[in-house]
């Protein structure tokens, strides 16, 4: 094993989806888990098979397609959630179980009531049980940055004998500073006798804003595996985002000599896809990924750049897959250049999604004189859905002004029959949305909504995100026109179908609700009992 070699376990699927708005559907997690592979990560842990039968058949999936990355599942210390980890991570060409028991005294006296020598057992026990099914076991001392040292050390000792090959100390509530780290990882590796038949990860929480500084810490202190997710989501203030780990380890070679798997030009477009999969884009000053990241906005920063790019830039966009040359694409562009610019931009799509995206560009183009990179972007991301298409927008009108109460009139398709509803509202997106609600039958409340312009210039795009609950679970969608009511419908009706498609599958037996129904009293309206009227056919 090369010495400086790091190895990154990526847990945007688990520790990642664990955070609010953030949950993901099986299809997503499989193209989430294939760009994670193409993006270089060493480990991707894709859930936690006991969780619930969605958890079980999404680990399940990506063990099945991913083809060099090893697949984790978590577990409890506990042979039921070994098994179900073991047959969910069985299939995969590097199957790893993750399994873990906190060891911090206020642990174990208060949520576990277990004695520390229980504890030991347990971890040992479980440990020797899971190595017995899998030849690549991980165990995590679970608050281990809160946990004796001298205890930990004894865990550590004991699971590598149980046959870890892989040993985590995690500082699951976010509490470490980067020197408690270090001290932590360099007294585990000066006291640990078999510390050489195992790697040492850490794997840090940011409640403190510090998961990144505390990894590097870790690593500079003998561990050789960080854990993180992209763009730091996870619970509460999130993981340890693994970009900012590879970016700082690149650009500061000098004082962070390792070597990694990771390819960092992928670093863009994996954010960008977590972003269109789940509606909520990174904060525009976010480190790496933001959309400021790498701007130059001020006149004496954009000078020194003239000048020398070094003055203001301690890494290049092209290095973490941003693209600095722009393209204008306008309405007499022809699908090859589209299509072209799509592979530039890092989309591959089949040729079917080509073609329905030039039918779309070719609309917008209608509309707006230049089609740039940003435009294309939101029109790739609003319209590559993932669940299939019950309901899509014919046509709507509305009605709305400062003085009256606002009437929207919307038409929908369904298959090849149209259906239409009127419907009042206090502005016309609400209006709009209540005339959705009526065809479709299916009450749902508004959550969130978010409209923000793709470009600078007056015919911009606008783009709605909205997220809407039917009390089973919340939805995401995301639509982009000139028009924001369109916008907004397309957003809506995006977040509908993926709404319909998880309730068919609850009802047939497939996926579990995993959301709890926290909103069922404030639905856009109440279900009058009018039929809905087929018209057109
Ligand atoms: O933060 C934590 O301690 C965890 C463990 C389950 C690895 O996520
Ligand atoms: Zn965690």
């Amino acid at each position: 094993m090369e010495e400086n070699r790091i190895y990154i376990f990526d847990t945007t699927l688990r520790d990642g989806e664990q955070a609010p708005g953030y949950s993901m559907n099986l299809d997503e997690k499989v193209r989430m888990a294939l760009q994670l592979e193409a993006l270089g990560v060493d480990v991707l842990e894709a859930g936690f098979a006991i969780a619930s039968e969605g958890d079980f058949s999404s680990v399940q999936a990506i063990a099945a397609i991913l083809k060099e990355t090893a697949v984790a599942s978590l577990s409890r210390a506990l042979k039921k959630d070994i098994d179900a980890a073991w047959q969910a991570v069985k299939g995969a060409k590097r199957p790893r179980i993750h399994t873990f028991l906190a060891t911090s005294d206020l642990h174990l006296q208060y949520k576990l009531k277990m004695s520390r020598s229980q504890a030991l057992m347990q971890a040992t026990e479980m440990v020797r049980y899971a190595r017995n099914l899998c030849g690549e076991v991980e165990f995590s001392a679970e608050d281990a940055t809160r946990t004796d040292l001298d205890f930990l050390c004894e865990v550590v000792e004991a699971v590598i004998d149980a046959g870890a090959s892989v040993v985590n100390l995690p500082d699951t509530v976010g509490y470490a500073l980067p020197e408690d780290m270090k001290r932590m990882v360099g007294t585990v590796m000066k006291r640990v006798a078999n510390i050489d038949r195992a790697i040492i990860a850490v794997h840090c929480h940011n409640d403190l804003g510090l998961a990144v500084a505390n990894s590097l810490a870790g690593l500079k202190a003998g561990a050789r595996q960080i854990e993180g997710t992209l763009c730091g989501i996870g619970e509460r203030a999130g993981n340890a985002a693994i970009e900012e780990v590879a970016m700082a380890i690149r650009t500061r070679s000098d004082e962070l000599p390792f070597t990694y798997a990771l390819k960092t030009e992928e670093i863009t477009k994996s954010a960008r896809l977590l972003g269109q999969i789940t509606g909520i884009k990174a904060n525009p000053s976010k480190a790496i990924v933001g959309a400021n990241a790498f701007a130059h906005e001020s006149g004496i920063h954009q000078h020194g750049m003239m000048a020398n790019s070094l003055t203001y830039e301690i890494m290049t966009p092209e290095s973490v897959g941003v693209m600095t040359t722009s393209f204008v694409l306008g309405k007499h562009s022809g699908m090859h250049a589209f299509e072209k610019r799509l592979v530039e931009l890092g989309y591959t799509l089949t040729k079917e999604e080509v073609k329905s995206l030039f039918a779309e560009f070719k609309n917008l183009a209608d509309r707006k004189k230049t089609v740039g990179d940003r435009d294309l972007i939101a029109l790739v991301e609003s319209t590559t859905q993932t669940s299939p298409v019950v309901w899509e927008l014919d046509n709507f009108v509305v009605n709305s002004g400062n003085l009256m109460t606002s009437t929207a009139c919307v038409t929908l398709r369904k298959g090849d029959k149209k259906y239409q509803e009127v419907a009042r509202g206090t502005g016309p997106v609400y209006a709009s949305l209540r005339a959705v609600e009526k065809i479709i039958r299916h009450p749902f409340s508004l959550e969130d909504y978010t409209l923000q312009a793709v470009t600078e210039h007056r015919d911009a795009l606008g783009e709605v995100f909205v997220k809407i609950s039917d009390g089973h679970g919340i939805y995401r969608g995301r639509g982009v026109s000139t028009d924001v009511i369109e916008a907004s419908i397309l957003s809506c009706l995006a977040a509908v179908n993926r709404m319909l498609d998880e309730a068919s599958l609850s009802r047939s037996g497939s996926v579990k609700p995993t959301s709890a129904p926290n909103f069922a009293n404030d639905m856009l309206s109440s279900h009058s009992d009018k039929k809905k009227e087929a018209i057109d056919g």
